[in-house]
């Protein structure tokens, strides 16, 4: 049987791409999204035309906190086991401290660190049979402190650090991951000055998707690693 990834906001830009790259290696998908209902069936007919029933949709609010047993449990139904989770959805908004932004509290910390900690909590058993992997997806600015985001970057922050917490807690039997990324899909408000940003990444030039997802694909394949925030974002956070 083929090996079962599933990818949280898998519908698009930098989660669909990640369904494409564990399908393109013999991957069943298990594509969660919430809102996307049209990229994730335009996705599911896509990989299915390629290799018959090879991905499956869910549906899932990861506000909905009170669900996430019965979300895991229909994960598990589909094809009756995971062997690598892929916390990609996030929720990314600013909360300048000038705004009343306490209610958005719960928004950012329940898709960024809340519904990671409960899907790892509730697969781990499978995962652990599977000899599984779990991968989240960071943010590379992070460590620096986001001026403007700062709830999006303790949620991250939370994240990194869960991630090395789960990693020490999961071993040997589950490894724990995650990739950072840096400056990939640029917002499509034209509010990022783009020359500018270019000029601050060492390498040159804005990340694409298949820059991240080749990243996951190696720390799922690489089985001496755990515990590690890989930063994917061609050296701006060194500056
Ligand atoms: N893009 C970048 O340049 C960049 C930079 C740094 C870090 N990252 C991180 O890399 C990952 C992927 O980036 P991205 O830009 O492709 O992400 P994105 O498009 O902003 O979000 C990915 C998906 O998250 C899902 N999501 C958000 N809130 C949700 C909720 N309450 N319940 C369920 N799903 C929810 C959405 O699914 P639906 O559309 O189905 O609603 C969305 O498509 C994210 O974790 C992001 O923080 C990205």
């Amino acid at each position: 049987m083929n090996k079962v990834v599933l990818i949280t906001g898998g519908a698009k830009r930098i989660g669909k791409s990640i369904c494409e790259k564990f399908h393109k290696n013999d991957f069943s998908i298990i594509c969660h999204y919430n809102s996307s209902d049209k990229e994730a069936n335009e996705l599911k007919e896509k990989l299915n035309a390629i290799r018959k029933n090879s991905i499956e949709l869910i549906k899932f609010d990861l506000n909905d906190v009170k669900n996430y047993q019965s979300f895991c449990d229909e994960v598990l139904n589909k094809y009756g086991k995971v062997d690598v989770l892929i916390n990609n959805a996030s929720s990314f908004f600013a909360t300048p401290l000038t705004e009343d932004n306490m209610s958005d509290w719960d928004d950012l910390i329940n898709s960024n660190v809340k519904g990671p900690l409960a899907l790892t909590k509730h697969l781990a058993e499978n995962l652990k049979e599977n000899s599984g992997a779990v991968i989240n997806l960071s943010d590379a600015m992070v460590a620096k402190g986001m001026k403007n985001y700062s709830i999006y970057a303790v949620a991250k922050g939370g994240l990194e650090s869960l991630t090395k917490s789960l990693a020490k807690e999961l071993a040997p039997d589950i490894r724990v991951n995650a990739v950072a990324p840096g400056a990939i899909l640029l917002p499509s408000d034209g509010s990022s000055d783009e020359e500018k940003l270019i000029s601050s990444i060492p390498l040159g030039r804005i990340g694409n998707e298949k820059d991240i997802s080749s990243a996951v694909f190696h720390l799922y394949k690489n089985k001496y690693i755990t515990g590690q925030i890989l930063r994917v974002d061609g050296g701006r956070s060194l500056n």
